[in-house]
């Protein structure tokens, strides 16, 4: 094994709050961990793997009361489902933390002094809007409606306070330094500009203390008695879990030879504290910043926000109840481009359950298993040498594809990642269909069968070590087909040293990925594809093209040029402008479009572009949209696609 560097990663997940009982969110942000920590383990790096709870501050607090509960009675159950929730899914976690472990508060307290020490800590007063719900200060210039916080949009309080400050503003140029001179610090690198732009509107000091409530962390007793009005900013509290958890100026066993942290996984709404607030805490501390802060998207449910108030909060726990572990991870890695917003639903589980892992990687087990029971009585041998003739197009191929993998995973681009590895399995289906052995078997060719099966066998041993940090329950599964492990070893084997079997033994085992035929949590849905695509013809097999349409369907979209003569912000939106259009009828229409992150208005005005004409209007925030403007958004960002000409207004598009 020494031909791999036995280095350390650490990664971790946000801590969650404790004021509610874990959902889909979380679980995403933790699955996505735990498949870089498991990627890592399988390549014989040292991972340090850590997760845990945020239970300080006012919200908790609020949270307790409103249950008649203590506070520590309450964040000790809560945190114990999260705890609970990850074992049973399998979380390979290596350390949870709580912050009301007193190892953690210690560790705070000597961040606190030391920073005091170093002199970016001063007393001063504080006045300003404070959102409980998103424990965060607001300007006024930044408040909706004079009153609002502009990222959850709840009603803001007015505090004035004595407070202790943590000197960010002396910070800014140094944190623009490091984000520009490390272009992957931010993850997905359109989110940089993002951050780079905050900074550059100028970095207030930080108010690090609260005094209105006391569910928090004592500050230091040479600082403030300790039966003082002041306990810790929760952020800062929060933050500081990331060391203390290695043992950071606290009695824990060190483990600081983990730091800085290779990946500090988060929600793009706490991006501006990890990757603001954080290499600031850091840079006074004089300690090294984290390689990589990588933020994913929000998760909607059928296209709403998920909130408890409507009830439309997706429960992990049920999702996986119903369908196992590994097609949800499947489906929540799978589905949506990291960093980008994903919707859920069941609809959308089952169409991925039947067709990626039912159709294409169980259909092709099962093939192996089937013709390797029926033609071979479970055994395989072939002559290596002719077996690397027959299929040295295809070997490179697979090898190719697989060397690509490991860029897709350091960027955390997981759904690339696994859209490459199902290139694998469909070339082994299409392999087969192509060679029809249930022919050559007819015809007395068994040795080119047996080669055909053993190249299945070999691809899917190769497939399975790289579909193990998605999904490790059936990747063990499907190597026990073949007397394996997903081992350090079998990885370096097979993978980096590119190992081929030419002798296998196959153990059967029940079909992997039985087809799921309706939707148990909800109303059915209707239109539910079933994706039986199971044709006699293996042949078009081969050719499946996902989710087509006829040329009927087609003609019922009506697509036309048309030019933005207005554009402006929708003021209570993050994300939406309000566009006119002038699409060549009487009069323009209204369009409303996500692109707020992308476009300034100014420059929309007298664009053309291609828009849905025919779009059935919607209300959005109050407002109508009648119709689409098209655009292609990937990981680099969005644009709109436009006439390469100008056209006229009202052209269609054909
Ligand atoms: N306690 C802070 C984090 C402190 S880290 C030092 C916190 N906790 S949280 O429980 O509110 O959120 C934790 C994570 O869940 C965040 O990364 C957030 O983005 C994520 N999600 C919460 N709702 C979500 C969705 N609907 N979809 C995807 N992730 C979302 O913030």
């Amino acid at each position: 094994m020494e031909e791999i560097l036995n280095s350390k990663f650490y990664i971790t997940t946000p801590i969650y709050y404790v004021n509610d009982v874990p959902h889909i969110g979380h679980a995403y942000t933790t699955i996505i961990a735990d498949t870089l920590a498991r990627y890592h383990r399988i390549q014989n790096e040292e991972v340090w793997f850590l997760t845990g709870t945020d239970e300080h501050g006012q919200k908790i607090q609020q949270s307790a009361e409103k249950n008649n509960k203590n506070p520590k009675e309450y964040v000790d159950e809560i945190s114990a489902k999260f705890k609970n929730l990850w074992d049973s899914f399998g979380i390979s976690y290596d350390a949870f933390i709580r912050t009301t472990d007193s190892y953690h508060k210690e560790s705070v307290r000597n961040v606190f002094s030391k920073m005091f020490k170093k002199g970016d800590i001063y007393k001063g007063e504080y006045e300003g809007n404070y959102c409980i719900s998103c424990e965060s200060f607001f300007a006024k210039s930044q408040l909706i409606n004079h009153k609002n916080c502009p990222d959850c949009g709840k009603e803001t309080n007015l505090l004035k306070e004595e407070s202790y400050f943590f000197k960010l503003s002396a910070y800014e140029d140094r944190l623009l330094q490091w984000i520009e001179s490390n272009p992957d610090c931010i993850l997905p690198r359109m989110r940089r500009n993002e951050v780079i732009n905050f900074i550059k509107e100028g970095l207030e000091d930080l108010s690090i203390t609260r005094t209105s409530f006391d569910w928090g962390i004592k500050l230091p007793s040479e600082i403030e008695s300790n039966d003082s009005k002041f306990v810790m900013y929760v952020w800062l509290d929060a933050l500081v879990n990331y060391l203390s958890a290695l043992g950071y100026e606290n009695s824990k066993e060190n483990k600081m030879e983990f730091w800085p942290a290779n990946y500090h996984l988060v929600g793009k709404d706490i991006l501006r504290f990890h990757a603001v607030y954080w290499p600031a805490f850091l840079m006074s501390l004089e300690l090294p910043l984290p390689k990589h802060i990588a933020a994913h998207g929000w998760w909607t449910k059928e296209g709403a926000k998920m909130s408890k108030s409507i009830g439309n909060v997706v429960n992990p726990k049920e999702v996986v109840d119903l369908y196992g572990i590994d097609c949800f991870r499947y489906f929540v890695l799978r589905e949506v481009p990291f960093g980008q917003d994903g919707d859920f639903s069941q609809k959308a589980l089952i169409e991925r359950f039947n067709a990626d892992l039912g159709n294409d990687l169980g259909n092709l087990l099962n093939r192996l298993l089937g013709m390797g029971a029926k033609y071979f009585n479970n055994s395989l041998q072939v002559d290596l040498k002719s077996y690397k003739q027959s299929f040295e197009a295809e070997s490179t191929t697979i090898k190719t594809i697989l060397g690509s993998l490991k860029n897709f995973m350091n960027e955390v681009q997981i759904h690339r990642y696994l859209e490459e590895l199902w290139k694998i399995f469909s070339l082994g289906n299409g392999i087969i269909a192509k060679k029809e052995p249930w022919k050559l078997i007819k015809e007395q060719k068994e040795q080119e069968v047996a080669e055909l099966l053993v190249f299945i066998a070999n691809l899917l041993i190769k497939g399975a070590l790289c579909l193990y940090p998605c999904m490790p329950d059936s990747a063990k599964k499907i190597l026990s087909v073949f007397g394996l492990e997903a081992s350090a070893q079998n990885y370096l084997n097979f993978i980096l040293d590119d190992k081929i079997l030419s002798q296998v033994s196959l153990n059967p085992i029940p079909a992997l990925f039985p087809k799921i035929e309706e939707t148990p949590i909800e109303t059915k849905e209707t239109n539910l594809k079933t994706n039986n695509k199971q044709t006699s013809k293996e042949t078009l097999k081969a050719l499946t093209i996902e989710n087509p349409i006829s040329k009927e369907d087609f003609a019922k979209i009506e697509i036309k040029i048309g030019t933005i003569i207005e554009a402006e912000a929708l003021p209570k939106s993050e994300k939406l402008l309000k566009l006119k259009v002038d699409l060549g009828e009487s009069r323009t229409r209204q369009i409303l479009a996500g692109i707020k992150a992308y476009y300034a208005p100014q420059d929309l005005i007298g664009k053309q572009v291609c828009v849905l004409a025919n779009l059935k209007p919607a209300k959005l925030m109050g407002e109508i949209s009648e119709g689409m403007i098209l655009a292609a958004k990937d990981s680099e960002g969005l644009s709109f696609i436009m006439p390469q000409n100008p056209r006229e207004n009202g052209t269609q598009i054909s």
